[in-house]
């Protein structure tokens, strides 16, 4: 028999002896003091099932979201946003993974999603073909990899199931809707250190428009340096889109896209502050998100789509100025936002949107593309050098990072002065409320600002050998 079960079996006759002898014994029936068991039936409910049913709702402290998540009702819905994933902490060598049609009608095939246990490889997951207007819902076997012998006695004879942490990615094709996880049965303590522990690990937003013949983010460097030093990452990047609204009127860009759930063709959009916000907009909903970790990382790395359409560079800039506001305003006003600077892409009207920001947690980071080692080299000294120095001191930073790094540490010039960070705030916080509605009086207002900006730049070569 599973020892899980056996003992499980084992305490309930022990539980059920000592209240037997306790009611037994407050009764002072003697007739019943004799035989206590005597008219005792088990009934099938009193039996401890094989399997437990985890979900969000029942365990919210064994699952962790990352990225931009609804619920509806009992089901938790990613946005198409790519990256989007959901960590959750499971016991024992079962776990099956229960989820919903993400759409409502039609024959859906090749619907999958990434998986990966314990930090390890992410696997692809396909669904057999379906049709999704007969709603079904289907669970899904992941393999848990098999202790080593040492492990898993140990385990057996003291009774404990070995907990695992399963991360599930969604494919923007075909968003995960996640019901729950079905484990080996176990009483679990939900304790809130799991949860907590997963708050520290650092996040990052990455924000980007990419050209449409880009490669899809699961191939990477950004995304697979992030993986490796374990960060948890969120992804606003769209393909083909531009930044700013200028290359297709009729459709929003990347900057007005980043406040909604899910990327959108531009309909329904609000056209001023007044009218109500469409559903789906993210930020100041009545109707929250799932609860996540705000990032306390920013990454903008945006105008290639713009400058492939010759968007002129003062409407660009106005356009990164609007959102940078935006950010620091209303979506990530406790994160250090980082803004690459990429040679012969808007380089001084970034630089200057920067600038005319006055914010202290905003900085401009050159992209080196001619580093040894590529992509994926720049981003491991950035984040290494840069991003992970401010992390919680719990992450494993000169473990994962390794040494080379720690001389390039910055914390000194992070360390904006709070009084100016609440000026600005305010000052901003009047202009920025109602971005959208009064966008020109903040134009003719950041216009004044630049007149008599000279505050020095937090720029900074992100790559000093
Ligand atoms: C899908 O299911 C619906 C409802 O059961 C049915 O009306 C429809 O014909 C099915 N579609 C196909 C292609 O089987
Ligand atoms: C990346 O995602 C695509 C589907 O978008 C999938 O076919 C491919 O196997 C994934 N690649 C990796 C390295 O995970």
């Amino acid at each position: 028999m599973n020892p899980v079960k056996h003992f499980a079996v084992l305490l309930f006759f022990a539980v059920l002896l000592f209240c037997g002898s306790v009611m037994a014994a407050e009764d002072k029936k003697p007739e019943e003091e004799e035989k206590p068991f005597k008219n005792a039936v088990f009934q099938e409910q009193y039996f401890v099932k094989d399997e437990a049913f985890i979900t969000p709702r029942t365990h919210p402290y064994l699952f962790s979201f990352t990225g931009r998540w609804m619920r509806r009702r009992e089901v938790y819905q990613a946005s198409t946003w790519p990256g989007t994933s959901v960590t959750a902490l499971i016991y024992g060598q079962t776990c099956r993974v229960k989820v919903k049609a993400p759409v409502k009608e039609g024959i859906v095939e090749g619907h999958y999603f990434l998986a990966s246990v314990d930090n390890g490889p992410q696997l692809l997951l396909t669904l057999p073909t379906y049709n999704a207007s007969e709603n079904p819902v289907f669970e899904f076997n992941l393999d848990i990899p098999q202790l080593d012998d040492t492990v898993s006695n140990a385990a057996k004879t003291s009774n404990v199931l070995i907990p695992h942490i399963v991360e599930l990615t969604s494919e923007p094709n075909y968003p995960l809707n996640l019901i729950g996880i079905t484990l080996d049965n176990t009483i679990i303590r939900q304790g809130r250190d799991w949860l907590k522990r997963q708050n520290k690990i650092p996040t990052i937003e990455y924000i980007s428009d990419k050209l449409a013949d880009a490669p899809a983010l699961n191939t990477t460097a950004v995304y697979h340096v992030a993986r490796e030093l374990r960060l948890r990452q969120e992804y606003v990047v769209a393909h083909g889109k531009c930044f700013s609204p200028e290359c297709k009127r009729s459709q929003a860009g990347l900057a007005e896209q980043y406040n909604y759930l899910s990327p959108f063709d531009g309909n329904p959009r609000p056209q001023d502050a007044r009218e109500a916000m469409p559903s789906k907009f993210v930020f100041h909903r009545d109707d929250p998100l799932v609860e996540g970790k705000e990032p306390e990382f920013v990454m903008v790395d945006v105008g290639d789509n713009d400058l492939a359409h010759n968007v002129n560079g003062l409407e660009f800039m106005q356009s990164l100025q609007a959102f940078l506001g935006n950010l620091i305003v209303n979506a990530r006003p406790e994160a250090e936002i980082f803004v690459l600077v990429r040679a012969g892409r808007y380089v001084t009207e970034t630089e200057d949107a920067i600038v005319s920001m006055r914010y202290p947690h905003l900085h401009a980071v050159k992209y080196d593309e001619r580093r040894a080692g590529g992509d994926a080299a720049w981003h491991k000294s950035f984040y290494c050098s840069y991003i992970l120095p401010l992390a919680d001191p719990s992450y494993p930073y000169r473990e994962l990072c390794g040494t080379a790094y720690e001389q390039l540490s910055v914390g000194s010039h992070m360390t904006g002065s709070f009084g100016k960070t609440v000026l600005v705030l305010l000052v901003l916080g009047g202009v920025f409320g109602t971005l959208y509605s009064r966008r020109r009086q903040l134009m003719a207002y950041i216009g004044q600002l630049r007149g008599y900006s000279n505050v020095s730049t937090t720029d900074k070569e992100a790559v000093e050998n």
